[in-house]
């Protein structure tokens, strides 16, 4: 097993990484617990697939599993199922000090961390990640919340797990779709602030893709010490830990305007958002054009998404794009503070950009 720590001093805590601890869960999970019951939220794709197992393994550690099932997908982080999962660790009685795990992708970490939080003013809780992209991102960090009709991930709070558990074997049956936009966070991290991650991603990313689970295991290790590392320094994003937003302002407008559906997921969002990014500092002068070329063929060689083109629906005019942009969370004084590039390896956050340059990119790319 592989294990790194996230250091925020009291609320320290641990991210291991191991593959097939599902079937053991039970076991694994009782040292967290005060009594022996426990809160799991999960979504219809991974109760699918893992409901017997967990059901087995925590009967097998003598532990009362209360678990609830949620639709899967982005309309779940609403104030709807939000409700639901409150009112639900209410009626069943759940107590101060016991522990609720969220059990899936992004959304059930971001929705479950959140209601956590609220439910008798806060229950710790344990993120187990089933997709490459929370495994990566979402579940390390604290941050937590659902979305508002007025934005994506509008409503919520800074809430530290207190563990991350994550199973690469869940990965094995996550379709390729799924696991390359998770990848495009995990090229995140070399492109903001390691260029030999990057070149180690640019070396191994075909076979990463092709789930080589020794190289999938390094490289979730990598971003989640990267990320920690991060946290660390700018818990509640005041300054540094806006760069692991790199690419996101774009990716954020282009999943509102395709009404955050199939169309786009977030991590397609997001590689076409670093693209974007490195076109934009191309184009104000920030980074060079090769550095920009190398980005693009790097995406090209393993398949992830980099133009507008490549969204199958049709687009709203770019102006409205832009609109969305406004929307994004790092709006300053009605100014978008951007994430831009130097190099590979080197963002910078800046309220320095032309929106004609933006608005010319957002074209040539479409
Ligand atoms: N996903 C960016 C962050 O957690 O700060």
């Amino acid at each position: 097993m592989e294990s790194l720590t996230v250091d925020l001093s009291s609320r320290s805590y641990k991210i291991n990484i191991s593959s097939g601890i599902i079937l053991s869960l039970g076991a694994e999970l009782k040292t967290y617990l005060k009594r022996d019951r426990i809160w799991i939220v999960s979504d219809v794709n991974i109760l699918h697939l893992y409901q017997t197992d967990l059901e087995k393994s925590f009967l097998k550690a003598g532990i009362e599993l209360n678990l609830l099932e949620l639709p899967s997908g982005e309309k779940t982080k609403s104030f709807h199922f939000f409700e639901k999962t409150v009112n639900w660790f209410l009626e069943t009685g759940i107590e101060r000090n016991d522990l609720i795990v969220a059990f899936g992708g992004g959304v059930i970490g971001d929705l479950v961390g959140f209601a956590a939080a609220t439910t008798l003013r806060g229950v710790e809780f344990i993120q187990i990640p089933t997709t490459l992209l929370a495994q990566v991102d979402s579940s390390v960090g604290g941050k937590t919340g659902i979305n508002s009709q007025f934005g994506k991930n509008l409503i919520g709070n800074f809430n530290q797990p207190k563990a991350v558990i994550i199973d690469v074997s869940t990965l094995r049956t996550l379709c390729d779709r799924q696991l390359k936009s998770g990848y495009s966070e995990i090229l995140k991290y070399g492109l903001l602030g390691d260029i030999k991650f990057f070149n180690w991603l640019d070396f191994n990313g075909t076979d990463i893709l092709s789930r080589d689970e020794a190289l999938l295991t390094k490289a979730i290790k990598k971003s989640c010490l990267i990320k920690a590392e991060f946290v660390k320094q700018d818990e509640r994003e005041q300054g540094k830990r806006a760069l692991l937003n790199l690419g996101h302002t774009f990716g954020h407008a282009l999943e509102a305007v395709t009404g955050y559906s199939e169309q786009l997921l977030h991590g397609e969002g997001v590689s076409i958002g670093c693209m974007l990014a490195f076109e934009v500092s191309a184009a104000m002068g920030f980074t060079s054009l090769e550095a920009t070329k190398r980005v693009k063929s790097h995406l090209r060689k393993v398949g992830l998404k980099s133009e507008l083109r490549e969204i199958s629906s049709s687009l709203p005019p770019t102006e409205k794009i832009i609109q969305e942009m406004l929307k994004d969370k790092k709006v300053n004084n009605g100014v978008v503070n951007f994430i831009m590039v130097k190099d590979i390896g080197e963002a910078f956050v800046t309220d320095e950009v032309d929106l004609s340059v933006v608005s010319n990119v957002l074209d040539a790319s479409r």
